[in-house]
């Protein structure tokens, strides 16, 4: 865990904290598509791990982990509140959550990136390996990875 005096990332606690974490990720990853509330959400959130960065107590980002095998974790869900973007919140819960994997026993992490944040992955040590999907018929993603020591 990560913590100073304004820039924590941890796990929501309270119901509030999760009901604005789920808010957050409906708000920057489904809204922009008309995707209703609700859509955010799939079948392995009570298997997964969560992390949220909150700023001076206001929640910035997060994101989300899974285990798809002993060896192979995967990040899903990453999103960081506009307002905060470029400070280093998505860095934070990316080291976070391979800190997590790493726990777990993984030899790597694997996401599907936008277009428009594989930069931020390959800064942070991923390669893009293949085309993914397309989501809602228009975003392009990137099958990522990185190996972890
Ligand atoms: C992509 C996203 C998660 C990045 O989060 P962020 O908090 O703005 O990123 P950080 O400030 O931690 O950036 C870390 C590094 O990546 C770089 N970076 C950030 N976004 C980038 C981008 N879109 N393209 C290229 N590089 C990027 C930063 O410059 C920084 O590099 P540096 O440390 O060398 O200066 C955030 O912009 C976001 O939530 N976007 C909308 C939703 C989304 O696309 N989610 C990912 C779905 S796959």
């Amino acid at each position: 865990m990560i913590a100073d005096d304004d820039f924590v990332v941890r796990a929501p606690e309270t119901p509030e904290e999760w009901n604005e974490y789920f808010a957050l990720r409906w708000q920057v990853l489904r809204r922009p598509w008309k995707e209703p509330q609700g859509s955010e959400r799939d079948e392995r959130e009570d298997e997964s791990w969560h992390r949220a960065v909150y700023i001076d107590r206001q929640l910035a980002g997060i994101a989300r982990i899974q285990m798809n095998s002993l060896e192979e974790a995967q990040i899903r869900y990453m999103a960081v509140n506009p307002d905060f973007q470029k400070r280093g919140v998505g860095r934070a819960l990316v080291v976070s959550l391979e800190t997590i994997a790493r726990e777990q026993g993984a030899e790597k992490v694997i996401l599907d990136a936008r277009s428009s944040a594989v930069g931020f992955y390959l800064v942070l040590g991923y390669t893009v390996i293949a085309d993914s999907y397309l989501l809602f018929g228009e975003i392009q993603h990137y099958r990522m990875e990185k190996a972890l020591y």
